[in-house]
């Protein structure tokens, strides 16, 4: 008989079994494929911050412009080898897990709250034609309402004038803080200040900066009801540009220049 109950589980754990040989079979091919879509959209935002993308061309071709770096935060300095590692494709997100590569922020240190620094960073270098630093490239990352928001900020070579600023993953709410992504607010970070006396100076504010306030260029408009998000991002620009983070390495930097 066809429609025997032995008949039906039999078609139905077929159906099944063919369903996720199917879903199982994309899931492994397709893994790679993510992989590197990932790593392109990363690309994409190292090359927009540095204001040198453009879509038409190949995404690898255009970031050999950019010169790659490990930085050692623990010596404030760049460095040529770490571990053997294959800058490109060192992850320095991922080695926060690893406690012989990286090690616990104290929590009175932990304005950006990210619980482990990596022992070594990446940053990338725009050269001129003569060799000289143009502008750096340098990830930051802290949290904001929702969750870690993870981005670059660029710099010149004064090593203090903002270039631009981009978030490649958040979870911050459309409309809220997911404005971080606006254009309009990410142009406002051009030219802006980041060290006022040696100090760390920039911070989004509550609210529009007033042309006529004498502190504008140490300061970003607020999000509309996103306080917390701006908060978010001050802290880690506070973080990541004091001594934990790239704080010696600049002074280095615009010693040598
Ligand atoms: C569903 C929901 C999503 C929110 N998302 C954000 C957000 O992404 N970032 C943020 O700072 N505030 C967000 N808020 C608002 C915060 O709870 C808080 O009210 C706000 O940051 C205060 O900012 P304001 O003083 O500018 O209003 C959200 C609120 C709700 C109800």
């Amino acid at each position: 008989m066809n429609d025997s109950i032995a008949k039906t589980i039999g078609v139905a754990f077929a159906v099944c079994l063919v369903c996720s040989l199917i879903v199982s079979t994309s899931a492994v091919s397709l893994r790679d494929l993510q992989k590197e879509n990932k790593l392109n959209d990363k690309r994409i935002k190292i090359l927009q911050v540095a204001d040198i993308y453009n879509p038409d061309e190949s995404i690898s071709e255009q970031f050999k412009k950019l010169d790659s770096k490990f930085i050692d935060f623990n010596l404030g300095i760049i460095v040529d080898e770490y571990n053997n590692q294959n800058i490109d494709e060192y992850d320095q997100i991922l080695v926060t897990r690893d406690p012989t590569q990286s090690s616990e922020v104290p929590a009175s240190e932990d304005i950006a709250i990210i619980k482990n620094r990596e022992n070594v960073g990446k940053i990338y270098i725009l050269r001129d034609e003569l060799g000289s630093i143009q502008k750096l490239i340098l990830p930051i990352r802290g949290y904001g309402l929702w969750g870690t928001l993870y981005g670059y900020i660029s710099i010149e070579d004064d090593f203090n004038t903002v270039s631009g600023i981009e978030f490649y993953e958040h979870k911050e709410t459309p409309g809220l803080g997911a404005e971080v992504d606006n254009p309009k607010w990410k142009t406002s970070w051009k030219g802006k200040k980041i060290y006022k006396d040696n100090q760390v100076a920039l911070s989004v504010i509550k609210g529009k900066v007033e042309q006529s306030d004498m502190q504008a260029q140490y300061k970003i408009d607020g999000l509309s009801g996103a306080t917390i998000t701006g908060r978010g991002v001050t802290n880690m620009v506070a973080y990541w540009f004091g001594d934990s983070g790239y704080a010696s390495l600049l002074r280095e930097l615009d010693y040598e220049s």
